[in-house]
């Protein structure tokens, strides 16, 4: 059968995108009344898909491959060079294996533990203060859980410059200019200080414990049984702390869907772990955070009459997919308790990546968040606090988004 894939026409969408930022892929797909389209991004022929049997395909790793697919200015910044998100096959299910063995219960129970800790710390200096700003806040206490839970020093005069780097990694992603260069300046300082925290736990002037992610990178094995180098090892732990720290964004969500739904309070607050959990999961689905996922076509194939020819570029649309009203009822309205009958679909719900953990690129860390954005919601529940007139406006066109005034609040005290 002809390839009759709708065509974006023009000569190049690469601005478009950027024009465009989470609502690009969304509005094509809506407007052509499909689950694919093809356009031009950087001078490359790209198909653009979405939904759950899109979701599918796209981690079926005969069809897809990561190698070529990230580009280097997003590796420069936001994943750092040749990491896992780079890798396929036996290697990367091996180094896979590394990123899940740090996701045990009560390792995860203690990074909950401890982001509940910083915020107590955090929150003892607030009495001071006229207002605070959620997303910065978040940003630092989350920087010292991470720090401590991967075993990787940090000294409380630090944290502000340690946090603003690891945020402007994340921030680069969707830009170009000025915000891309802070975030290489931000990945150049930050490896900096890791590789010499790898350096000093392999001569053992550090001593980390074994359960850490520092231990983990500085000690693992690739499959020929050779250590990773430096370099390596720095970019896969600042794959731990970096993401830790992304958080924050979820976190401000939460703030924010809370002051836009005051009566979705009272059941939070009852301490009922079932709706605190849906209640995340309604945050990750609801609010944009990655825009879409890249990939290379391996071996070529049709798929839903469209060609895919081998090393063409494929984007799998995030957003679009946790919108979409064949998976969501009124995909528009922040409803947790939409999550009561879900099935635990592992290509549906994709704020992090589908599939399977082990195998595909499923991000390792989607139990992580859930734990940290649990402690920090408990946290924020323990609070009063006032939400001051401010502009809470997110873009969708921006990417990585939030709301503009990075969410407010004054009169911040502990309930009686
Ligand atoms: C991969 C999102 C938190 C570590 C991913 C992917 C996404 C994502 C979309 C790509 C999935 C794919 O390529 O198929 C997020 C979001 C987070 C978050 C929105 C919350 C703010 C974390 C945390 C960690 C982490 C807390 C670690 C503790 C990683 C790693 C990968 C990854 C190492 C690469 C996995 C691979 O290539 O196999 N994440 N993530 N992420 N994430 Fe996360």
């Amino acid at each position: 059968k002809a390839d009759k894939t709708p065509r974006d026409k023009g000569l190049d969408h690469s601005l478009t995108l950027l024009f465009e930022g989470y609502q690009f892929i969304p509005k094509r797909t809506a407007r052509f009344g499909t689950d694919l389209f093809q356009t031009r991004l950087l001078g490359e022929n790209v198909i653009c898909i979405t939904g759950q049997e899109a979701a599918k395909m796209f981690y079926d790793k005969e069809r897809f491959q990561r190698d070529g697919a990230a580009p280097k200015r997003i590796q420069k910044t936001l994943f750092g060079e040749n990491g896992i998100q780079t890798m396929d096959g036996s290697p990367h299910e091996h180094r896979k294996h590394l990123f899940m063995s740090l996701m045990t219960a009560p390792r995860l129970k203690k990074l909950g533990e401890l982001t509940h800790k910083y915020w107590e710390q955090k929150a003892s200096k607030w009495r001071k203060k006229d207002k605070i700003v959620l997303f910065d806040e978040a940003q630092e206490v989350l920087c010292q859980a991470a720090c401590e839970w991967s075993g990787v020093p940090i000294k409380k005069t630090e944290v502000t410059q340690r946090a603003a780097d690891f945020s402007n990694m994340v921030d680069a992603f969707g830009a170009v200019g000025p915000r891309h260069w802070r975030g290489r300046k931000a990945r150049a300082r930050a490896e900096k200080w890791i590789r010499q925290v790898i350096r000093k736990i392999r001569s053992g002037k550090l001593e980390a414990e074994e359960e850490t992610a520092a231990y983990a990178m500085a000690f693992h094995k690739d499959m020929e049984g050779k250590p990773l180098d430096i370099r390596m090892a720095a970019i896969e732990l600042i794959n731990v702390l970096r993401p830790i720290v992304a958080i924050a964004t979820y976190i401000t969500f939460s703030a924010l869907a809370l002051h836009k739904r005051p009566e979705l309070r009272d059941e939070l607050e009852d301490g009922n772990d079932d709706y605190i959990q849906m209640f995340v999961q309604e945050v990750r689905r609801y609010y944009p955070f990655g825009p879409f996922l890249g990939a290379r076509v391996r071996r070529g194939f049709i798929w839903n009459h469209c060609h895919f020819n081998e090393g063409q570029l494929v984007l799998l649309d995030i957003y679009g997919t946790n919108h979409d009203s064949r998976l969501w009822e009124n995909p528009n309205t922040f409803s947790p308790k939409r999550f009561k009958n879900w099935n635990g679909g592992l290509y549906d719900l994709i704020p992090q990546g589908g599939g399977n953990y082990y195998k595909n690129h499923r991000c390792p860390g989607e139990w992580a968040t859930i734990e940290a954005m649990k402690a920090s919601l408990n946290f924020l529940n323990q609070l009063d606090y006032k939400v001051p007139k401010q502009n809470l406006h997110y873009s969708l066109v921006r990417m990585p988004t939030l709301p503009n005034s990075r969410f407010i609040m004054t009169n911040v005290k502990s309930k009686e």
